[in-house]
């Protein structure tokens, strides 16, 4: 399966890139193709309702930032996998961002599973899970392969990895 991966951390190499790893390393031993966008640290902005997009609802977004990069990735990947840090009770605006403009397709055209990985420094998993439910498997149709959430060093521990194993056993 073709699965696009994006970390809303703007930290690449902290807590919520320990879980993308974890899952790529099990994705890609499975044989799955796993493509990452760092897009924590990206130049990707909300979406602007100028509707250039509804023309062709092909990803072609009027907005010449960074999710230029990602659109060829969401054309094609199967399965959507949303890890994002916890900030300030939801999912980083950068993640947020490009989820909103994922209504350059209105839905993925070959989107068929998903998964979210969350990590936090306490509490405050609800509105991201919510957005994840309500957008991605409400509004996109994804089935939903799992939701990982951490608190602290959780995102080490033996019970992520069984869960992303678990996931990854599901695709
Ligand atoms: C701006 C900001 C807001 C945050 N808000 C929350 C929060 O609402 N709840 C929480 O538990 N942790 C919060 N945190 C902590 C992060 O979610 C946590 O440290 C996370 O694991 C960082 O992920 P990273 O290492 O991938 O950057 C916040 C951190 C920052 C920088």
């Amino acid at each position: 399966m073709n699965i696009l991966v994006l970390n809303g951390s703007p930290r690449p190499c902290d807590n919520t890139a320990a879980l993308v790893d974890s899952f790529t390393e099990e994705a890609r031993g499975a044989g799955h193709q796993v493509s990452i966008f760092q897009i924590g640290n990206k130049d990707i902005r909300g979406c602007k309702k100028c509707d250039a997009c509804r023309a062709t609802l092909d990803g072609n977004c009027a907005q010449k930032d960074d999710m230029q990069e990602i659109y060829p990735a969401m054309r094609s990947c199967e399965m959507l996998v949303i890890a994002s840090p916890i900030y300030y009770y939801s999912l980083t605006g950068q993640t947020h961002c490009a989820i909103e403009r994922i209504y350059a397709f209105e839905r993925l055209p070959k989107l068929k599973k998903a998964a979210l990985l969350l990590t936090a420094g306490g509490s405050g998993f609800t509105s991201a899970i919510q957005t994840y439910k309500d957008a991605v498997i409400g509004h996109m149709g994804a089935k939903d392969l799992g939701i990982v959430k951490t608190v602290g060093s959780q995102f080490k521990s033996a019970t992520a990895q069984n869960q992303i194993r678990e996931i990854v056993r599901k695709i």
